[in-house]
C-alpha cells in the first residue's frame, strides 16, 4: 500500500519508512498521523518484516506536530486532541505502541536533521537512535505554550541524566548532534551520506537474529520497569525457558557447530 506522506521501502526483512513532507520539515499533519498508525500496524502484523528504520526526507527528521494546521484550527488529528486530554490514538501509539513492546519489533531512528517536539518523541520511542552531524534535538513545546504530550517528559529522564533531561524539557532549547552523542541520546554520529547505510547495517544485523529471541529481549527490557527485581528475575527465567523450546534456539548452536550462517524462522 502506498502512502501520501510516508515512503515505504521493504528490502528483505528490513523496512525503511521515510517521513516525506520535506517542504514542511516532515511536520506531522493529520494525514501523516493516520499513516504513521498504519505503518505501526503493518510493522506489527507482517511477519516478513523484522526491523524498521525510520528516517525523514530532506533536512529534517521531523519538526513535530504541524503547527500551521493547528493554528488554522484544521488540525483535528489525534496530536491536537492529546493536548486537551487523554485518549488520543497517536498518544496511545507513542506511549504504548511506539513503546516497542506492542509492535514486537525493533525500530531504528535514523535522524537526518531536526528532531523537534513530536519528532524527537518519535525518535525517543525507537529502540536505537543514530544521527547525522547536522541533526539537532529539542522539545520546543514549552516555548509555544504546549505540553510535550508524546512522551518526552517520561522518556528523556529515563534515557539521559536528570539535569540534562530537565534542561532540555524546561528550556525548550535545541541541542546539536555532537552534544546528543556525548550524552548518549544517539549511539552513532555519522555523515549525511553514511546514515542509511549505517542504519540498515544495524537493522540487518538484528534481522539476522532469531525473531522470537529478539522479541523476548525487548519485552524484558521495556516491560519490566515497574516490577521488583524478583519479578523481573522470574520473567527473565520464564522467557529464557520459552525461547529455549523454539526451533531457532536449536538452529543457532547447530549452525555454529556446522560453521555456517544460521537460518531463523521465528518458530
Ligand atoms: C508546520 C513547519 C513546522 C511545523 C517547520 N515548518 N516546522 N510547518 N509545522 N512544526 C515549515 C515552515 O513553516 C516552513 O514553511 C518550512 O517548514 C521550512 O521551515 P523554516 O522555518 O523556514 O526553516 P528554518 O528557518 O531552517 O527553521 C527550522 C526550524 C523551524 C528551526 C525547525 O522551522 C521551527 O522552529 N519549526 C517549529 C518546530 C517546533 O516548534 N516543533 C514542535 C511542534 S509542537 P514555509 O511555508 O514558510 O516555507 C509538537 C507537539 C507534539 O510537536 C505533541 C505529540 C503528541
Amino acid at each position: 500500500m502506498a502512502y501520501e506522506t510516508i515512503d515505504w521501502q521493504q528490502n528483505g526483512s528490513v523496512v525503511i519508512a521515510t517521513l516525506n513532507r520535506p517542504e514542511s520539515l516532515n511536520a506531522i499533519n493529520q494525514k501523516m498521523d493516520h499513516e504513521l498508525i498504519d505503518v505501526l500496524d503493518r510493522l506489527r502484523n507482517d511477519n516478513s518484516i523484522r526491523v524498521m528504520v525510520l528516517t525523514g526526507a530532506g533536512r529534517a527528521f521531523c519538526a513535530g506536530d504541524d503547527i500551521k494546521e493547528r493554528d488554522a484550527g484544521e488540525n483535528e488529528n489525534e496530536l491536537s486532541r492529546d493536548l486537551s486530554g487523554p485518549g488520543s490514538v497517536l498518544t496511545n501509539n507513542y506511549l504504548s505502541l511506539w513503546n516497542n513492546v506492542d509492535t514486537g519489533k525493533p525500530i531504528i531512528a535514523a535522524v537526518n536533521g531536526y528532531a523537534l517536539g513530536g519528532g524527537l518523541e518519535l525518535a525517543l520511542a525507537c529502540d536505537i537512535r543514530i544521527a547525522t552531524t547536522n541533526a539537532s534535538f529539542g522539545t520546543p513545546e514549552i516555548t509555544l505554550g504546549f505540553f510535550p504530550g508524546g512522551g518526552a517528559p517520561l522518556r528523556l529522564p529515563r534515557i539521559l541524566p536528570g539535569s540534562i533531561a530537565m534542561e532540555m524539557l524546561l528550556t525548550g532549547d535545541r541541542f546539536d548532534a555532537e552534544t546528543a552523542y556525548r550524552w548518549g541520546l544517539i549511539s552513532h554520529l555519522v555523515e549525511q551520506d553514511e546514515l542509511l547505510d549505517k542504519a540498515t547495517s544495524i537493522a540487518e544485523r538484528i534481522a539476522s537474529h532469531a525473531p522470537l529471541a529478539v522479541r523476548a529481549v525487548r519485552e524484558l527490557a521495556y516491560g519490566t520497569n515497574d516490577m521488583t527485581l524478583s519479578q523481573v528475575q522470574r520473567m527473565s527465567a520464564f522467557s529464557r525457558w520459552i525461547i529455549q523450546q523454539t526451533d531457532d534456539a536449536q538452529e543457532g548452536p547447530r549452525a555454529f557447530v556446522e560453521k555456517r550462517q544460521a537460518e531463523y524462522h521465528g518458530r
